[in-house]
């Protein structure tokens, strides 16, 4: 039985990860895709943007690890075998650097920290009065382990959080609207807009023009889910028209973002290359070496996903 890490064009990426496996368990044998030693062998493969295709060669293969919180990246490949179980990373150190970065745009947003970056540079001394947590109320599309993180933190900090979720979970702890019923409410009293759910057919393109239009005015829109959630050209119009104040985007359709895309340039889009939130292979790969052991004793396996709901 082994092991194989696919993450094509990231070869020292991937060896990173072989490493931090080989020294929890060095007896797991390792490939490295393409090398992919007996395919026959392959039975668990750890995976980030996999070929579409590429699982049907291993007719032994179980478990497809991503090796991310998100796994858009496995299961929009059409050709993925059946019966084979997929899983995701759900790790504290990620959902902390998720807090953070969405925390420290919230506060960005209401201290207008790049407006002073930019008039400093013009040495320019233009105070303006703060918007406050009293005052803002931030909604978080997605209340999974990373979104439940976030809105839990920012309600400590006195900021009013209200969550989104496609279907009623028993027990929130902050105020949550679910389905596309509960979607208007949500909308129309959040000030803040971060995306935090999982990519599916359902929410591509869920971040487009209608959508900014039930924000109340001057709202701003944070997108740390993925790229595909947000139709681009609404959302230069909804800021350009002055529908929205400003947007965050970590997360883009085509990565890298090309040079010559007008986010770029636009003076009220933040870019930031999709780090709010990066997988630390020595963090994680305990996870999956306790899944690589479950599977080879026929245990149940963490964190799977149902591949029927995306997520
Ligand atoms: C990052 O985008 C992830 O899915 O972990």
């Amino acid at each position: 039985m082994t092991l194989l890490i696919v993450m094509p064009d990231k070869t020292k990426q991937a060896e990173s990860w072989a490493r931090h496996l080989r020294k929890l368990d060095p007896e797991i044998g390792i490939h490295i895709w393409p090398e992919a030693g007996t395919p026959e062998e392959v039975e668990m493969a750890l995976s980030w943007r996999h070929r579409p295709g590429e699982f049907l060669k291993y007719e032994n293969l179980k478990c497809i690890a991503s090796m991310g919180a998100g796994v858009d990246h496995i299961l929009c490949d059409p050709n993925l075998p059946p019966n084979v179980a997929v899983t995701r990373v759900v790790d504290p150190s990620m959902a902390q650097s998720m807090v953070e970065y969405v925390v420290m745009t919230v506060l960005n947003h209401c201290r207008q920290t790049h407006e002073y970056y930019r008039e400093q540079r013009r040495k320019e001394w233009k105070p303006k009065i703060p918007r406050t947590a009293d005052n803002l109320c931030v909604g978080i599309m997605g209340l999974g382990h990373l979104g439940m993180n976030v809105a839990l933190r920012l309600k400590q900090m006195g900021f009013s959080v209200v969550g989104w979720r496609r279907t009623e979970a028993a027990a929130d702890s902050v105020t949550t609207f679910h389905g596309r019923e509960g979607l208007r409410s949500f909308l129309a009293a959040s000030n803040v807009l971060v995306c935090l759910i999982p990519l599916t057919p359902e929410t591509r393109g869920i971040l487009n023009r209608e959508l900014f239009d039930q924000l109340p005015a001057d709202a701003f829109v944070i997108n740390v889910a993925r790229g595909e959630h947000l139709v681009e050209d609404d959302l230069l119009a909804a800021l350009d028209s002055g529908v929205l104040s400003g947007a965050c985007l970590d997360v883009f359709c085509r990565e890298p973002l090309d040079p010559g895309h007008p986010f770029w340039s636009h003076p009220r889009i933040v870019v930031t290359p999709h780090i709010s939130s990066l997988t630390q292979p020595a963090r994680v790969a305990p996870q999956i070496v306790e899944n690589y052991h479950r599977m080879k004793t026929g245990r149940p396996l963490l964190h799977t996903v149902d591949p029927d709901r995306g997520y």
